[in-house]
């Protein structure tokens, strides 16, 4: 392959040109869009029109007349549509550890005698301690196992299985309805993490009777650095699951203020304290940036990325020491690939010197995100020819990029 076969799958590209869309750096490749997004420019009128009109001039008013109260549903109701829930089965709230730990105690309420909850080793590090926290809590048993073990270990015991759609190193994708069936076979109850799955591969929620799902607004989403996160409730499962935080934005009657705590019947049982206006409305524009594609198309061009770039690497970088991390097949993969590496710290700070931003994650792997609407072919056909060059030079050995910084 040349870079002319990579330039002739952009000019049939369905995608080329929602690259619009979004402000991206001049001379920088950016392969980082499953860790922050970058921002939508519609993201600039809505919030000069929220910050000089909505909050500026309309002050409180707004919560009614702007429709912010509404806000974490409407914004969740959009969500839905890329996931395959229900509108009323998505809110946007919290960050996605808290919402995991809102959503695994609900789940423990609804197993009332069955106290143990199942995850993968190597899940995301904040998924497993907030299910540590939690089962020492509520006097739970947590086990942490290898992926291969974890169907084998669902027991009558088991309250709950937890795990991560697409994985955040490996980018594997578990079966989602095959998982969640085994699970409810065994009368356990299955909580997803879509942080690296919406709107990215997505996925279908409803198609697989999953009970309870959350996930990251900032990665795929868009919505900005620290971005609200999203939760799911299966619409059976509403009215029954108890919430741990049981604040007055959950309440049936938020501002009747009464003395004691009443549940919302919906979806709104899961908010907690007053909704943070900024950030969902940045997040709306990522996530009616994404309704404004079809979601086929973008897993689609993801998967065709992925495997250019697994396929460049592993032909042009042959012999410098990089191992693909994860399935070679795209189709069981989500749109990040990641490639172990000796020195991969200071191989990733080279390259984001000659603008190819991608991530590290400890211990050795240097981790690249394909995100379809604003990523060609021919970019990545450039950010492997960087890649070569880097490796070829051993730049990253200069010391400069060894320092390690506070978030990699
Ligand atoms: C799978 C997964 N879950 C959760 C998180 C982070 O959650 P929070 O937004 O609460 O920091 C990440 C962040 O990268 C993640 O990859």
């Amino acid at each position: 392959m040349i870079r002319a076969d990579a330039e002739a799958l952009d000019r049939d590209d369905p995608l080329r040109r929602s690259r619009e869309l979004f402000e991206l750096p001049k001379g920088v490749i950016y392969l980082d869009g499953n860790s922050l997004g970058p921002i939508p420019r519609s993201v600039y009128p809505t919030m000069e029109d929220l910050l000089l009109r909505q909050w500026g001039q309309d002050l409180i008013t707004s919560w009614n007349k702007a429709g912010w109260i509404e806000a974490p549903q409407r914004v969740g109701g959009k969500i839905a549509r890329l996931i395959g829930a229900r509108a009323t089965e998505v809110v946007v709230a919290d960050s996605t550890s808290v919402n995991l730990y809102k959503l695994a105690a609900g789940a423990l309420s609804l197993r009332p005698g069955r106290r143990k909850i199942v995850t993968e080793a190597g899940n995301f590090h904040t998924d497993v301690y907030v299910l540590e926290g939690l089962a020492r809590l509520a006097g739970a048993t947590l086990e942490v196992l290898p992926r291969a073990e974890v169907l084998g270990a669902i027991g009558d015991d088991t309250a709950l299985v937890m795990l991560t759609h697409v994985h955040y190193a490996t980018a594997e994708v578990w079966d989602m309805a095959a998982v969640t069936a085994a699970a409810h076979d065994r009368g356990a109850l299955m909580l997803w993490d879509l942080s690296h799955t919406a709107g990215a591969v997505g996925c279908d929620l409803n198609g697989a009777r999953a009970d309870l799902a959350v996930g990251c607004g900032y990665k795929h989403l868009n919505g900005g650095p620290g971005a609200p996160a999203f939760l799911y409730v299966a619409e059976r499962h509403q009215g029954a699951i108890a919430t741990p935080l049981s604040g007055w934005m959950g309440h049936a009657a938020p501002f009747a203020f009464e003395p004691r705590y009443s549940p919302a019947p919906d979806i709104r049982a899961q908010l907690c304290g007053t909704p943070p206006i900024l950030g969902i409305a940045a997040l709306e524009c990522g996530v009616d940036t994404h309704l404004s594609v079809t979601p086929q198309a973008v897993a689609a061009k993801g998967r065709s990325l992925c495997d250019l770039f697994i396929r460049l690497v592993e032909d042009r970088c042959a012999g410098y020491g990089l191992t693909l991390v994860g399935p070679r097949d795209v189709a069981r993969r989500g749109l990040h690939v990641s490639f172990a590496h000796a020195d991969g710290y200071a191989l990733v700070q080279a390259l984001i010197a000659r603008g190819v931003i991608g991530d590290f994650r400890d211990p050795d792997i240097c981790r690249f995100g394909f995100t379809p609407l604003y990523l060609g072919h021919a970019e990545v056909w450039d950010a492997v020819e960087i890649l070569r060059e880097v490796l070829a030079s051993r730049a990253f050995e200069r010391p400069e990029f060894r320092t390690r910084a506070a978030v990699t």
